[in-house]
């Protein structure tokens, strides 16, 4: 088979750039290793920042998105009694949707056959081959048949632990990570939610957050060490944790039910420098990871795919070897400032094992200065809908 893109990863980076490109008439293959009913078996993020809807719309793929997905003009951080809403549509002229994952993800793996744009789902041992050259390729098997796809370029999409990445040679390669001493454990239920808005609560006890999926579909997350096992999670005691520490006016709103899905997920801030390497881009978790906290990594893995998408298209269309070129520092200075905010909002938000009283007081000296400054509060909600591509 031969390609002009060979993407790796049908995830929302993998698929989103593939319907780009095809949207410019070139020719892409994605190759996952998934079921597509596995992929959407997966539940990740709920909030889009404007910029992922804004793709989403210039697909024309965006039907469900306008009619399902809950417009957002603000969220709250909690702190004991104390609540801060930050005004973000005020603040920034903008909004953000909930609309989880795994829509975008059915809506674009929907999409696909009619736009032309092949996905190959169940392959197995992919390899990346020659991605110092003009003509790598990807090995794998798909239906019990050994393939291989050539193409111009790779572009790894295939998340924290594809491939691709480990790819780039090691002496080109440069890595900065932070690993989190607790996971966030969240439960998805079909209940209202407790509030119209997002809670971020700090509280004694830890970290929680309330969010949602729909007017029907609740969304909730406790922070745990990591050496915690989810069978010793029944529905009940996370109901009862939410309760204590959302605070009692989110608790008095807020409807028990049994839970559809729950999961403990690590918290880490990664990045690997530098995204591309001769023919290969990385796109979305292949390249960095952000704490949940602030929503930021499916949105940070759109805009990846947005400068991809760009720099793919100047190539193929007006022969600008430099796009390629130019495209790890844009994408890089964008994932930066994701990493810095979602490492302070975690900073903020949670509980860490090491702090003493210091580390508290800052907190409490920083949610005052948030609770009270129009500038602080305006540095939160810009970075909260998402900084410009
Ligand atoms: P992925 O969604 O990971 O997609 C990568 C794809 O590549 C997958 O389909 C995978 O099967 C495929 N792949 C992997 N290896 C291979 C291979 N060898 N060959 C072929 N294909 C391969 N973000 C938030 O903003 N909020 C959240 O609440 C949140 N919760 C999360 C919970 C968990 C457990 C995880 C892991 C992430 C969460 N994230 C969250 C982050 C967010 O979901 C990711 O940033 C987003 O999925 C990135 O999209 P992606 O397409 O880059 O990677
Ligand atoms: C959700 C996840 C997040 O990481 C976040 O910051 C807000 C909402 C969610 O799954 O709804």
């Amino acid at each position: 088979m031969k390609t002009h893109v060979a993407i790796v990863g049908a995830g929302p980076a993998g698929l989103l750039l593939g319907h780009l490109l095809r949207a410019e008439g070139i020719e892409c293959v994605v190759v996952e290793r998934q079921t597509g009913d596995y992929v959407l078996g997966r539940i990740r993020a709920g909030v889009l920042e404007a910029i992922t809807v804004n793709l989403m719309e210039r697909l024309g793929l965006d039907a469900r998105l306008k009619a399902e997905g809950l417009v957002e003009e603000g969220f709250n951080l909690a702190d004991g009694e104390r609540l801060i809403r930050i005004d973000v549509a005020n603040l920034t002229g903008q909004t953000v949707t909930v609309y989880g994952q795994t829509e975008v993800t059915r809506d674009l793996m929907d999409a696909a056959p009619e736009r032309g744009l092949p996905v190959l789902y169940g392959a197995g041992d992919v390899a990346l081959h020659e991605i110092e050259s003009d003509a790598p390729y990807l090995t794998f098997t798909h239906e019990g048949r050994q393939e291989r796809l050539d193409a111009r370029f790779i572009v790894g999409c295939d998340g924290f632990h594809g491939p691709s990445r480990k790819a780039i040679p090691a002496r080109v390669a440069r890595e900065y990570e932070r690993v989190y001493p607790f996971g966030w454990l969240g439960i998805l239920a079909d209940v209202p939610p407790c509030n119209h808005e997002l809670i971020y609560a700090n509280h004694e006890r830890g970290f929680a957050l309330a969010s949602m999926r729909s007017h029907v579909r609740s969304r909730y997350y406790v922070d745990v060490p990591l050496t915690e096992k989810i069978e010793d999670w029944s529905d009940e005691r996370i109901w009862d944790e939410l309760a204590i520490r959302l605070g009692p006016d989110a608790a008095a709103q807020m409807t028990r039910g049994p839970s559809i899905e729950k999961s403990i997920a690590p918290l880490r801030s990664y990045v690997f420098e530098p995204m591309r390497h001769g023919s290969l881009l990385l796109c979305g978790d292949a390249a960095h990871i952000v704490p949940p906290t602030g929503a930021k990594g499916l949105n940070l893995a759109a805009s990846d795919v947005h400068y991809a998408a760009q720099a793919l298209t100047g190539f193929f269309k007006a022969g600008d070897a430099d796009a390629i070129a130019g495209y790890a520092a844009k994408a890089l200075a964008r994932v930066w400032k994701s990493e810095r905010f979602s490492w302070s909002l975690t900073k903020l938000m949670h509980r860490f094992p090491d702090d003493g009283p210091f580390e508290r007081a800052m907190q409490v000296a920083e949610l005052d200065y948030i609770a009270t400054s129009r500038a602080a509060q305006t540095s939160i909600a810009e970075n909260y809908v998402g900084l410009p591509v």
